[in-house]
C-alpha cells in the first residue's frame, strides 16, 4: 500500500509522510503542517463496501450543446474568456498582490450585472465599505452587484444556494477558510479545500465562480497549482511596477484558447481597455539608435508591435554580464552562441543588455531574429532601418523559420506606419499589405545583408 502523504508544505505545496522542519522542495523552513483529511468520514474510508451507482455513457459523435455564454462587453476581457463567459464553470484569476486583480473583477462584475446576470461579489480582504469605495472611485454604484464581506466558505455556500446567482466572485481563495480543515486560511490544504468546495458547486448548481489568487514570491499561486488543474480557465494578470499597463494572460482554458491576452491600462477610474497595443508600446520609441529593433511579435492572436534594445559595452570583468528583462535569459545566451559560431560575430569580453521597452515580456519564438538584430547593432554601432520591422526564429544551426501568422504581422505592421518588413523565406505565398519584403536566407547572410559583409574586428 502507498504511504499516507499527511503532510504538506504551505510554501511550495510538495508532501511528506512525516513532519520535518525543512521542506527539500522549496528549502523553506517551518512551512511543513499536517493535512486534514478532506472529508471526515465515509469519504475517507474505503471505497470498497458501497455499490455506487453506474454513470451514463454516450460515443464521440454525439454532439454536446455549445455551453451558453454571456459577454461582458469589454472586448480584451471576452477574447481572453474565449468569447465570453461560460455558464457552471469555475476560473482562476491570479497576479501580485496590488496588480488590480479586485479592480478588474469589480469593473466585470459590473459590466456582467448590466448584461442581465445576478453577480455577487464576496470580498475576505476588504471590508463592504471599502468596496463600495472603490466601487465609487469607479463610478459603478448604480450596477446591481450584490456585495459581502465573508470568509466562511460554510456561509458562502449556503448563501449561493439560497440566492443562486449566475457569477459569484471569491476576493481571494487565500482567505477562504472551510471548517472541516483545520490549518490556517492560504494554507495548501485550506486552499485546495476550498477550491474543490466551489469548484464543484459551479458545476452542480450551474454558475460561473472566479476566484481570485494571489501569487507568492516563487511566481506561483499558494500552494502552487494547487487550484490551477482543478479550474477550467486560469488567467495571469501582469504587469511591471512603474508602468501603467496591465496584461490579462490566459494560461489554461478549456473553453477557448490559451495564451490569448487582453491589454488594459491602470488609470485614476480603473482599468481602461486599450485597443491598440502596439502604438502604446512603440510610443517612447525616440529617434533611430544603434541597438533599437522593431519586433513585428504575436501573442495569442493579437499582433503586437514592440522594441527590443540592446547595449554592448566592453566588460571591466573577467566574467562579462548578460543582463535581460523581458525576455528568456536562456534563449539569449543561445543566439549569442549562434551569431558567434555561424556568423563570426563575438560577444567575448562585451558586456550585453537586452530589454523589451515599456516592461512588455514576450513568449513569441519570432523574436530570435530582432534580438540577434539589436545585438549586432549595438555592437556594430549600426543602426537597422527604423522603417523596417523584423520576425524569425534561429535554429542553432543559423538557419531560419518565419513564425506563425505571419500575414497578420505585415497587417499590424502597415498599420502602424512602417513599410518594410525583415524576414526568413517564406515557404507560401503570403500577402506583404504593401510592405516590402526583405527575405533572408539565413543568419549569416542576415547579418551581411543589413550590417555589410564582415569580418568584424573584436571590439576594444
Ligand atoms: P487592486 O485591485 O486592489 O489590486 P489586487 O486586488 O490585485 O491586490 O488594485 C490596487 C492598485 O490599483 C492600487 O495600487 C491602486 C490602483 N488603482 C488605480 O490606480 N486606479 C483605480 O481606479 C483603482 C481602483 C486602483
Ligand atoms: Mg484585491
Amino acid at each position: 500500500m502507498a504511504k499516507d502523504l499527511n503532510y504538506s508544505c504551505t510554501a511550495c505545496g510538495a508532501t511528506y509522510s512525516k513532519w520535518s522542519g525543512k521542506c527539500d522542495g522549496c528549502g523553506a523552513w517551518n512551512s511543513i503542517i499536517e493535512d486534514q483529511p478532506l472529508a471526515a468520514g465515509p469519504a475517507a474510508k474505503s471505497l470498497g463496501a458501497k455499490r455506487g451507482r453506474s454513470v451514463a455513457l454516450t460515443d464521440l459523435a454525439t454532439e454536446e450543446p455549445e455551453p451558453p455564454r454571456t459577454l461582458a462587453g469589454v472586448e480584451e476581457l471576452d477574447r481572453v474568456l474565449g468569447g465570453g463567459l461560460v455558464k457552471a464553470s469555475a476560473l482562476l484569476l491570479g497576479g501580485d498582490p496590488g496588480i488590480g486583480k479586485s479592480t478588474l473583477l469589480l469593473q466585470a462584475a459590473a459590466r456582467f450585472a448590466r448584461n442581465g446576470l445576478k453577480v455577487i461579489y464576496f470580498s475576505g480582504e476588504e471590508s463592504v465599505s471599502q468596496v463600495q469605495m472603490r466601487a465609487r472611485r469607479l463610478g459603478l454604484t448604480k450596477s446591481p452587484v450584490q456585495l459581502a464581506s465573508a470568509t466562511n466558505l460554510r456561509d458562502i455556500l449556503t448563501t449561493l444556494d439560497s440566492e443562486k446567482p449566475d457569477l459569484a466572485i471569491i476576493d481571494s481563495i487565500q482567505t477562504m477558510w472551510a471548517d472541516n480543515v483545520e490549518s490556517a486560511p492560504g494554507s495548501v490544504s485550506q486552499v485546495r479545500a476550498c477550491a474543490h468546495e466551489l469548484t464543484s458547486f459551479a458545476k452542480r448548481q450551474g454558475i460561473a465562480i472566479v476566484m481570485v489568487g494571489h501569487v507568492t514570491k516563487e511566481g506561483a499561486i499558494a500552494g502552487p497549482r494547487v487550484v490551477e488543474h482543478m479550474v477550467d480557465t486560469v488567467l495571469y494578470f501582469e504587469g511591471e511596477r512603474g508602468h501603467q499597463f496591465r496584461l490579462l494572460r490566459a494560461v489554461k482554458n478549456r473553453f477557448g484558447p490559451a495564451d490569448e491576452i487582453g491589454v488594459f491600462e491602470m488609470t485614476g477610474k480603473g482599468l481602461v481597455e486599450v485597443k491598440n497595443p502596439s502604438a502604446l508600446f512603440l510610443s517612447e520609441r525616440g529617434k533611430p539608435a544603434p541597438g533599437s529593433v522593431v519586433f513585428a511579435g504575436i501573442e495569442g492572436s493579437r499582433p503586437m508591435l514592440c522594441e527590443f534594445q540592446a547595449l554592448v559595452a566592453p566588460s571591466p570583468t573577467a566574467q562579462p554580464r548578460r543582463s535581460v528583462v523581458g525576455w528568456d535569459g536562456g534563449r539569449l545566451a543561445m543566439i549569442l552562441a549562434v551569431l558567434d559560431a555561424r556568423c563570426g560575430v563575438s560577444f567575448a569580453g562585451l558586456d550585453v543588455y537586452l530589454n523589451v521597452a515599456g516592461g512588455l515580456r514576450i513568449s513569441d519564438p519570432a523574436a530570435d531574429l530582432a534580438v540577434a538584430a539589436a545585438l549586432v547593432s549595438a555592437r556594430e554601432d549600426a543602426t537597422v532601418p527604423p522603417d523596417s520591422v523584423i520576425m524569425g526564429e534561429i535554429s542553432l544551426s543559423g538557419g531560419l523559420r518565419p513564425g506563425s501568422q505571419t500575414e497578420n504581422r505585415l497587417k499590424e505592421a502597415q498599420k502602424l506606419g512602417f513599410s518594410s518588413a525583415i524576414l526568413p523565406q517564406l515557404r507560401k505565398e503570403v500577402t506583404g499589405a504593401g510592405l516590402s519584403l526583405r527575405q533572408m536566407e539565413d543568419l549569416p547572410g542576415f547579418v551581411e545583408e543589413v550590417f555589410g559583409p564582415g569580418p568584424r574586428a573584436a571590439q576594444e
